[in-house]
């Protein structure tokens, strides 16, 4: 479809209310049209911008549309690239979906800065994913164990149709568990599954096995006539996986000499500078305010990348976060060894990603995500984003402790509000000329925008 006629497109539809009933079933023009003259201060200003990110490509618009429900339009986010990645000395072009200024940036330096000194290494400690059958019952619960593991067997043998698939591809489930919670809350107990998912993210098919699991078992129980009538009663209360996934976890590091980390652009000393590195370290271990922040920039890297290859940033924060408070007080999750003259830096994160199924295949920027790192399995793609969170963390933490973060910031804020300022191509090189030492703030930039302005 072409994107200069879309805008002339009209539903004819002239909706009364803000209030609609059935909004799904309106076609996408008429839900525009609605949306457009119910909220919006000018209806045709937002129709048209609306239209004009539709793609030209209407198969494409068409992928994106079904992504979702009520779609009107795109959001576009930059797509961006860290080349130079040097893990386990294989070396990747990492891509990243960021709208924020400077993140790319960072990641560049840090892989460029460990590129010289031995890359990054990787370990993967674990690909095992969980999910629960939770589920209310009373009685005694060594008499409900017993019941369980007379069952058990049944219970997977129900479930070998959902597994058959995936077991061909070495994967399936791993282990079913009784959990008794009552002593966290009466009557409160889960089947809790654990999953060998492959390359799969396995969402879908971890909750379709919890949920044949929840139905059989209730049948189980109310059908036991070793039970008595009370032990009949069963209550399944919910069947989804656990998006806390210790188990599927992997770990970056990086090492050199402390003398190796010299660099003119520190402007303090190697061990001056290891040594301020390691107090930030151990203050994101103490201090949740800074706890916080210091993990946001690991999340920086990490969503970017998990972004660009289709997967589900929110899974991936949720367990990172979670993770970060294991031992009951949250904390950064990048930790430093200063010992015997080396320096080693590491992450150890957990990430429940997968490199085919849901969004990876379907999404046409995410297929070209994956195809650029070498269409990785799930283990290796692991490996890279927690190696792009490092870096982050790195970039993050040597500015702060050295140069302070505002000066890189600012430099690549200063785009941003030359955009805004609509600066034309001969204002942008001389206000980039001008702030390369000048305190970049956005009345700055205007005035020294507008004097141009004036002067011509
Ligand atoms: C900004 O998006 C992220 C940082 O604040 C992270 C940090 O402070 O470590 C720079």
């Amino acid at each position: 479809m072409n994107v200069e006629t879309n805008t002339n497109l009209t539903s004819g539809f002239i909706p009364q209310t803000k209030i609609v009933k059935g909004f799904s079933k309106l076609t996408k023009l008429e839900k525009i049209d609605f949306v457009a003259n119910n909220f919006f201060s000018n209806s045709g200003h937002a129709k048209k911008e609306l239209l004009k990110f539709w793609h030209s490509d209407e198969n494409i618009q068409k992928t994106f549309d079904d992504f979702s429900e009520n779609t009107l339009g795109n959001y576009y986010f930059p797509f961006g690239v860290v080349p130079n990645v040097k893990i386990n000395d294989e070396i990747f072009c990492v891509p990243m979906v960021i709208e924020e200024s400077s993140v790319v940036a960072a990641s560049c330096r840090s892989a460029n800065f460990w590129l010289t000194r031995g890359g990054f290494k990787t370990e993967i400690l674990g690909l095992r994913k969980v999910g629960q059958v939770h589920f209310m019952w009373n009685g005694e619960t060594s008499k409900l164990a017993a019941f369980f593991e007379q069952k058990k067997a049944e219970l997977l043998e129900n479930v070998k149709p959902l597994t058959f698939n995936m077991e061909k591809r070495g994967g399936g489930i791993l282990d079913v568990k009784l959990i008794d919670r009552t002593k966290d809350e009466p009557g409160y107990y889960q089947l809790h599954a654990e999953f060998d998912t492959r390359d799969a993210m396995g969402a879908n098919f971890i909750n379709s096995i919890l949920e044949a699991f929840g139905k059989q078992w209730a049948e189980l129980v109310q059908t036991n006539t070793e039970f008595n009538e009370s032990e009949k009663n069963i209550q399944i209360v919910m069947c989804i996986l656990s998006n806390y996934t210790p188990e599927c976890r992997v770990k970056s590091y990086v090492e050199c000499s402390i003398e190796e980390l010299n660099d003119p652009s520190l402007e303090m000393s190697a061990e001056e500078f290891s040594q301020k590195f390691q107090r930030a370290i151990r203050i994101s271990k103490v201090d949740v305010t800074r706890a916080t922040t210091h993990n946001k920039g690991i999340f920086n890297g990490i969503d970017a990348v998990v972004l660009a290859t289709g997967n589900d940033f929110r899974a991936v924060e949720a367990c990172g976060h979670a993770y970060a408070a294991r031992d009951g007080q949250y904390r950064g999750l990048s930790d430093v060894e200063i010992k015997d003259g080396k320096f080693k830096f590491w992450l150890e994160i957990p990430l429940a990603i997968g490199t085919v199924g849901g969004l990876t295949g379907l999404h046409p920027m995410s297929k070209l995500s994956l195809d650029m790192l070498g269409n990785p399995e799930a283990s290796k793609l692991m490996e890279v984003i927690a190696t792009i969170g490092l870096a982050q963390n790195f970039a993050a933490v040597r500015s702060l402790v050295t140069s302070g973060i505002q000066k890189g910031h600012m430099k690549m804020h200063l785009m941003n509000i030359l955009n805004h300022l609509e600066a034309n191509d001969n204002e942008r090189k001389l206000a980039k000329e001008h702030f390369k030492n000048e305190v970049i703030s956005f009345n700055g930039v205007r005035e020294f925008i507008a004097s141009l302005r004036n002067y011509a």
